[in-house]
């Protein structure tokens, strides 16, 4: 529907920006902080390979929230690292890792800034790796201790939490984010594995629901609005295809609390046990969800791919010099295709702002659960001019349109409590470092040179500042 106004964001709606653990912190070694498998897969891209320095936010975080606070947020959605908390394999907490976040957490409180808090965002503790990692049932008990011991020490606080980033993505991409490794049959295993992390997520919501009083939880989707690359019936399949394989399996299990007939019949099909044990689909089924974080940077194209087609591998755009990314072909069920209507990115990423109001509205009309937008952003090369500064019009014009169609989402009837673009400053991303930075304030660093890690604020966090305080109606 067009209308006749700007769209018109709700009073009390959540402003604020997004971030996460091993990619902001640094201080890996510091105050009892263990080792984690991401720290260890960090090290075997370029240029990227070491995120012990990071945006340093570990020494800086009262500066970090100050700034914020200047630029008028009311949220702030960050993680806490479980190798901080849970160093070792006997469960011992750590009280210096329990202090660093309540520290943070106060910190945001007392500028009036409502922490949204994700359980986990990809760094397994190197000691659960060894102990079989997310191939091991007895992971699902670790995780709960450790979720357990965040909604003991932060709950009083903390009411928004989010369970697990993106367990889709780890599941779609296994190799990059170093779920698949020691696995002999990822095609097979990578089931059994998400199954592992779906119990976890599942204990994560019944013990926020039992300890964090007035607590609110809700998985972490990565999502990509996938369109047909055409009215031919069989491209729409196919995009039906992609989005049960990439997103909607575990949206409908979060919600649902069951696997869908479509992903049971594509276990069939293939041999595929996901070793689902007597209980466990009566503890997911428990597990209801209070809302979705949404993280949203792009949108997809499928067309159809019939059986006899070749296989071919998808390959991402690994170090920003636009036409990388190779379009996969999946026989029998979808080949992902180039949108002639949509700009992309140095990363060859979709710019596509209406595909957040495709996608909120999707959400809504299927789940019908309240959504919170926890990632979205522009990721680019900057390095300070000549003048000392960041002017990163692309971002500002990235985030008003993406935010105008959060709006008119919202107008349509979604529900959307807030909106939390990553990322509050420059951050390594997860596979080219400082190289690609998404920060309304740039971090004074880079992948070879530490410099000072002085914090400059871009264009982007002005026009942000502005935007908040018109509570999202200057254009
Ligand atoms: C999301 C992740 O998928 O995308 C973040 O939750 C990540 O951790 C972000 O940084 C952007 O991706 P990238 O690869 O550009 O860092």
């Amino acid at each position: 529907m067009y209308y006749n106004h700007p769209p018109k964001f709700p009073e009390g709606f959540l402003w604020g920006a997004s971030s996460a653990a091993w990619q902001v912190e640094g201080a890996t070694k510091e105050d009892g902080r263990a080792v984690s498998v991401i720290d260890l897969n960090s090290q075997t891209k370029k240029p990227f390979a070491d995120n012990s320095v990071a945006s340093d936010h570990y020494h800086h975080y009262k500066e970090d929230v100050a700034l914020m606070a200047e630029c008028g947020f009311t949220s702030y959605r960050f993680s806490l690292a479980w190798p901080r908390i849970i160093p070792t394999a006997d469960g011992k907490v750590n009280e210096k890792g329990i202090a660093f976040y309540n520290a943070l957490i106060d910190e945001l409180v007392a500028h009036g800034i409502t922490p949204i808090v994700t359980l986990y965002h990809y760094d397994l503790p190197v000691w659960v790796d060894e102990l079989g990692g997310w191939k091991n049932r007895d992971t699902i008990d670790y995780f709960e201790h450790y979720c357990r011991t965040c909604f003991a020490a932060f709950g009083d606080r903390v009411k928004y939490w989010l369970s697990i980033n993106e367990q889709n993505m780890q599941i779609v991409y296994g190799d990059w984010l170093g779920v698949s490794k020691g696995c002999e049959d990822w095609f097979r295993d990578k089931w059994k594995i998400n199954h592992i992390m779906n119990l976890c997520h599942a204990k994560a919501v019944l013990a926020c629901h039992e300890l964090v009083e007035g607590g609110k939880i809700g998985p972490v989707p990565g999502m990509v609005p996938i369109y047909p690359e055409t009215c031919k019936p069989q491209d729409q399949i196919a995009a039906m295809n992609m989005e049960e394989f990439t997103e909607k399996i575990w949206n409908d299990t979060y919600v649902f609390g069951t696997y869908s007939n479509f992903v049971r019949r594509y276990w069939a099909e293939n041999d595929i046990d996901p070793d689902i044990r007597p209980g466990d689909m009566e503890l997911i089924a428990k597990a209801k969800i209070d809302f979705f974080g949404v993280n949203c940077y792009r949108s997809n194209v499928a067309k159809d791919c019939p059986p006899d087609t070749a296989f071919t591998e998808l390959q991402l755009n690994k170090d920003g010099v636009k036409g990388g990314f190779v379009y996969p072909q999946y026989p029998g069920l979808y080949e992902q295709a180039a949108n002639p209507y949509v700009k992309t990115t140095d990363w060859d990423w979709e710019i596509d702002p209406v595909a957040m109001r495709y996608l909120l509205r999707y959400m809504w009309d299927h789940y019908h659960l309240p959504m919170v937008i926890t990632e979205n952003g522009f990721g680019a090369h900057e390095d300070l001019g000549a003048d000392g500064k960041i002017h990163d019009q692309a971002r500002i014009d990235f985030l008003r349109d993406q935010i105008y169609q959060v709006g008119l989402a919202i107008e349509d009837g979604a529900e959307v409590f807030g909106y939390n673009p990553w990322s509050f400053t420059d951050l390594l991303s997860t596979g080219n470092g400082m190289a690609k930075r998404y920060g309304l304030v740039f971090i004074n660093t880079t992948d070879d040179d530490a410099r000072d890690l002085r914090r400059i604020k871009k264009d982007s966090f002005s026009w942000y500042s502005r935007l908040i305080q018109s509570n999202g109606t200057i254009w």
